[in-house]
Parts: structure tokens; sequence; C-alpha cells
């Protein structure tokens, strides 16, 4: 799925969807919950991470020369939006130890569904930056909508979104915000779920990612 400013990804694989499932079940208890977005969260850095820029380099093997490449400058940027998106960052930061990490912390009110910023622990420039957002759901795209704009206003130009579910109104929702904005938007996710219900959750989607990542429930 694919408009001028979003291309959508959807990692069609079965050991996502074997994780997902898992995730889904309402039995699945919070540390194999933990243990599976972390898991999870590998799998699809690995389509999101496909485009990550890398400079040619020459090394020396034990037994010849050999030309390879490096992560390029600046390296890339890690933002998982608090709470559920921390559940996301080890598993991103075991394949890009070297990344830089931002915060943001953001919630959406249930009654409301507006996007409250609570906490803001940024890089100053993120101008010629690769950003990867993390953030397990994408429902309304209330939330995702708001960190584009944050991290437009540092300088990025492009943004790849790393979320296990998505909703087919969210992603409509992210196209028509995205047609306003000079960001170049990726979502790389493990499932498009059938709708949104009329508590804007996901359907059928896992329930609270949050809740169900900090013992909540
Ligand atoms: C959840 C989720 C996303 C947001 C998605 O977070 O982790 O950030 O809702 O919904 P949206 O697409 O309709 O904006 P929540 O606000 O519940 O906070 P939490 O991470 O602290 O649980
Ligand atoms: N936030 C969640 O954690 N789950 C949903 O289904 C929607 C928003």
């Amino acid at each position: 799925m694919t408009s001028n400013r979003v291309q959508v990804v959807v990692v069609d694989h079965p050991l996502v969807a074997h994780k997902l499932t898992f995730l889904r079940d309402k039995s699945t208890d919070t540390p194999t919950f933990t243990r599976l977005v972390d898991e999870l969260v590998t799998l699809l850095a690995y389509e999101a991470t496909r485009d990550i820029r890398v400079v040619p380099v020459a090394v020396q093997t034990p037994v010849s020369p050999a030309d390879g490449v490096h992560l390029a400058e600046p390296k890339p940027v890690l933002i998982p939006i608090l709470r559920a998106g921390l559940g996301m960052l080890a598993g991103m930061q075991h394949l890009l130890p070297s990344a830089t990490v931002g915060f943001l912390g953001m919630s959406r009110d249930e009654e409301s569904l507006e996007i409250t910023t609570y906490a803001d622990r940024m890089p100053a420039d993120l101008t010629g930056t690769q950003v990867y957002l993390l953030d397990p759901m994408l429902a309304t795209a209330g939330t995702i909508c708001a960190a584009v704009d944050h991290v437009a206003n540092l300088g990025a130009a492009e943004l790849t979104m790393i979320c296990l579910l998505a909703s087919p109104e969210g992603i409509a929702r992210l196209e028509a915000h995205a047609a306003d904005n000079d960001v170049r938007i990726r979502v790389v996710t493990g499932s498009i779920d059938l709708c949104l219900n009329d508590r804007a959750y996901i359907v059928p989607g896992l329930g609270d990612a949050g809740d169900r990542l900090y013992g909540v429930v």
C-alpha cells in the first residue's frame, strides 16, 4: 500500500504471524508478551532497515583485503514512544547498537483521543538523519501524526515507523496528514488489522499494549 508520502510494508513472514498470534492471545502473560515484542521488533527491523545508509570501507581479513560497508554518518536515530514503544527499544539496539536514542512520551486520552506529549528528550537536530519511530500500535494515528510533526520540526525529512499492528483507519489518516507535511514516511508493520472498535482499539488487535507490557492487567 503506497501513497506519495507514505509507504506501508506489511512483513509477511510465518514467524511474524506465529509470534503475533501469541501476542494477541489474552492468556499470554506479561513476561512472555515482553519477550515476544522484543523478538518481533528484530524481525520487523530487518525489513525496516533495508535502506539504511552505509558507506564503503576496505578491511583486511586474515587472508586478504575485502570490501565492505559501515553505517553512514549521521547515525540513525531510534525514538521509542513511551510507554509501549519502550518495549521495542532493546530489540532495535541489538541490531543498531551505535544508534542515537531520543525519547517521546505521548499518551492518548481514552475518551477524547487527544494526544498529550508529556516527555521530550530528543536530539536537537535531526537534519539528514534516518529516524526510526518505535510504537507497537498505530490505531487512530493521532500519536504517530503528532510524532511526525515533532520530528519534522527538528529537521527530519524521512522516518520509518515500526509497529506491530496498524489499522486501516490509522493508515488512511496518516496518509492524509502526510500530504500536508514534507516528511517521507514508511510504516513497517506485522499486520494491518480489520478496523477500530467504538473505543478506538484495534480489532482484533491485542488490547492495550502498554498495559500488557508493564503488567497493569
Ligand atoms: C498507545 C500506543 C500508541 C497509541 C496508539 O499508547 O502505544 O502510542 O496508543 O493510538 P493512536 O494511534 O490512536 O494514537 P497510549 O496512549 O495508550 O500510551 P501508553 O504507551 O502509555 O500505553
Ligand atoms: N492503543 C493500544 O495499546 N491498543 C489499541 O488497540 C489502540 C491503542
